[in-house]
């Protein structure tokens, strides 16, 4: 051990081994370790806003990572899905998508925050906007498998309204309905209402009593985020949690926490939420 560090040393070899070689080798050593620490701290800070919003041990969340992480299962059908329509699309092993944040290159890591709000939440009814292909979507659908009850009522527009039909939309896959990604034996809890949420989301709250958990991932214009944040909250159930992605694009979801007197709960990666 001694001998490799003085081998590393510079002074050392300095003049006796190539040393360009071996600084390469001791910056990249370094900026792996920088880049490991990086990243705990990310996830940790992850796993501490989910706990902190929630109310729930971090310890739980681990358990519920780890649950999902050994759902080999689930990871393949979701592969699948993504390679019949992408199929060059580039996955890392699937520890690393749910464990380090997007800026890591993981594409799963913000539906993995639902994924562990919904198993430590156990809700009933969650509600989201901006569904998209799916991908969210399918993480609390598996959660709420997982919880062994619960649906999922998910909004988004008409495929015409989104431009997807047409080139505008270069990177949706061709001829794919919205939430094409979601497994088919996750749909048997999943409630899909296409259309704008400014009038789809006041219809869906006058037909259900309260619902416990709403995520927000639609249009991130400040009047529309404000729009669906007080639309939502008067039928939120008491203790049930209000999340919005993209917190960052505007002041909406600092001015409603203000509001209705809440203190907001922020995670590194844009994603607000507060507890009713
Ligand atoms: C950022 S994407 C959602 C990504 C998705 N949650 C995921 O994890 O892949 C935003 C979605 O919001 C939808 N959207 C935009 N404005 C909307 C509106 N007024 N009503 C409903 N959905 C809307 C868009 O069609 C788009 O699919």
């Amino acid at each position: 051990m001694f001998r490799t560090i003085k081998l590393l040393h510079p002074d050392y070899v300095r003049g006796r081994i190539d040393l360009t070689s071996l600084q390469g080798l001791k910056l990249s050593l370094r900026s792996l370790v920088f880049l490991k620490k990086n990243l705990t701290n990310l996830r940790k800070g992850h796993l501490a806003f989910i706990s902190k919003l929630v109310g729930v041990k971090i310890h739980y969340l681990e358990q519920y990572l780890a649950e999902l992480n050994r759902n080999t299962s689930f990871f393949e059908s979701l592969e699948q899905q993504y390679l019949s329509v992408w199929p060059s699309h580039r996955f890392y092993p699937h520890f690393f998508e749910t464990n380090y944040p997007s800026k890591g290159g993981s594409v799963f890591f913000q539906s993995v925050t639902m994924y562990l709000l919904v198993r430590a939440m156990r809700p009933n009814v969650v509600i989201e906007t901006g569904g998209a292909g799916g991908k969210s979507s399918t993480f609390i659908l598996q959660a709420l498998k997982d919880n062994q009850q619960g649906r999922l009522v998910t909004l988004d527009l008409n495929p015409e309204a989104t431009g997807r039909l047409n080139s505008e939309y270069s990177w949706w896959p061709q001829g794919q309905p919205s939430y094409f990604l979601v497994p088919d034996n996750l749909r048997n809890r999943l409630d899909i209402r296409l259309g704008d949420a400014k009038t789809n989301l006041p219809k869906l709250l006058e037909e259900i009593d309260s619902f416990d958990l709403f995520r927000h991932d639609s249009d991130h214009s400040y009047e529309h985020m404000l729009f669906e944040f007080r639309a939502a909250w008067p039928m939120l159930r008491d203790g049930g949690i209000l999340v919005s992605d993209d917190i960052r694009a505007n002041t909406s979801f600092y001015e409603f926490c203000q509001e209705v007197d809440r203190e907001p709960v922020v995670s590194l990666q844009a994603l607000g939420g507060i507890q009713k």
